[in-house]
């Protein structure tokens, strides 16, 4: 699988994922930037410990993974016969993928438009005989399948519109802007493109960016491993930072804006991102630099009123323990390890998404979306 991460050299679209029809091909993000390898997940449960164990991270990358899981899980099911045993196995699995992580919202948006799809063809029992036929079922999973390949594409083209959008903020011009962003929400963390990467990508592709400050995002370096490794093949100019310089830079003028991508958006726009970007959003607003967070509408939650209902995750403390795979400290020190926290809508200057840019009143404005 090696060939396909150096056959994309020099190109922009990462391939995060690759589906072949019976197999979900992952490039293994804990190895990246060192490693170019992919991992073949063939069934539900591969999928749901790959995201677990971040082979594969960032909120749509997570939802697009899902999807396929529960296509991985489908295409077990090409010789049952009973609609109904198809139906609660199929739940099942949607529940065990469900549980792969709690805090990005995609997850259980993807999760929800596979199940709306097996419950609409099996929830119609006039057009299947009582036990059901192994000709139905194949229908049905080649409709599952389909689904998949579906959320995929969108994703993609969701995320050209996003980074399109930010051209209703800054109209196409000679000037050039140092972007500050934090994690990877790039084409790894997607289905290509990336949403704050996605951004960044559309307005280099403009000549509008003079550098990129990657934060290195500790814990897991994201930023430092996955950012930097997208922006080096893509030639866009940027220098790594570690997480506690943002404020320097800022101070100085800088930073012209932050772009950050989201892992769920509460209905009144408060925003769960990965560690470290509430500090970055209460910099930018100290130093009144534009904070954007980059999300296609999928992120968004609107049955989460605020952002203190989102659930965050707390990571394995040995990952504050090390520094990529070199411990720093011994087990016995105690550590915490939050995986992400929530920036208050009224530190986020816009919210851009694939209907266009939201700006506050973000309660009124994101029910507007839906
Ligand atoms: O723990 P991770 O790496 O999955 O966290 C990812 C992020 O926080 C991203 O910024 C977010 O999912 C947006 S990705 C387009």
């Amino acid at each position: 699988m090696e060939s396909i991460a150096k056959d994309m050299q020099g190109k922009f679209n990462v391939k995060t994922l690759v589906w072949d029809g019976a197999a979900l091909k992952l490039i293994d993000q804990r190895k990246l930037p060192f490693e170019e390898i992919y991992i073949e997940c063939s069934s539900a449960e591969e999928v749901s410990s790959a995201i677990r164990d971040m082979v594969v991270r960032g909120a749509p990358a997570i939802g697009v993974s899902a999807a396929y899981g529960v296509a991985l899980a489908a295409l077990k099911c090409k010789n049952l016969a009973g609609i109904s045993e198809f139906a609660s196995f199929m739940q099942s699995k949607i529940e065990m993928l469900a549980d792969s992580r709690p805090t990005a919202v995609n997850l259980f948006w993807a999760l929800e438009r596979m199940k709306t799809i097996i419950d609409k063809n099996t929830a119609l029992p006039q057009s299947f005989p009582p036990n059901g036929h192994t000709g139905k079922i194949r229908s049905i999973i080649s409709f599952i399948v389909k689904e998949a390949e579906n959320i995929e594409k969108e994703d993609v083209k969701i995320n050209r519109d996003i980074g399109n959008n930010i051209f209703s903020i800054y109209k196409k011009s000679s000037a050039k802007y140092s972007i500050l962003t934090h994690c990877n929400a790039g084409a790894l963390a997607t289905a290509g493109y990336g949403t704050a990467l996605g951004v960044i990508r559309s307005l280099n592709g403009a000549s509008m960016v003079k550098e990129v400050l990657v934060d290195e995002t500790r814990p897991y370096l994201q930023g430092a491993r996955l950012t930097a490794w997208e922006l080096y093949r893509e030639k866009i100019p940027f220098f790594v930072i570690t997480d506690n310089m943002a404020a320097y830079f800022m101070a100085r003028g800088e930073v012209d804006m932050v772009v950050v991508g989201a892992d769920r958006i509460a209905a009144n726009g408060d925003t769960a991102n990965k560690i470290g970007t509430l500090g970055v959003s209460i910099l930018a607003k100290y130093y009144k630099v534009p904070f954007y967070v980059a999300a296609p509408v999928s992120t968004i939650d609107i049955n989460t009123l605020c952002g203190k209902s989102i659930p965050i995750e707390q990571r394995p403390e040995d990952e504050v323990r090390a520094v990529y795979e070199n411990t720093v400290m011994p087990d016995y020190i105690p550590v915490k390890n939050p995986s992400f926290d929530v920036t208050p809508n009224e530190n986020i200057t816009a919210i851009i998404t694939e209907k266009g840019a939201v700006f506050a009143p973000y309660a009124e404005n994101i029910k507007r979306l839906f």
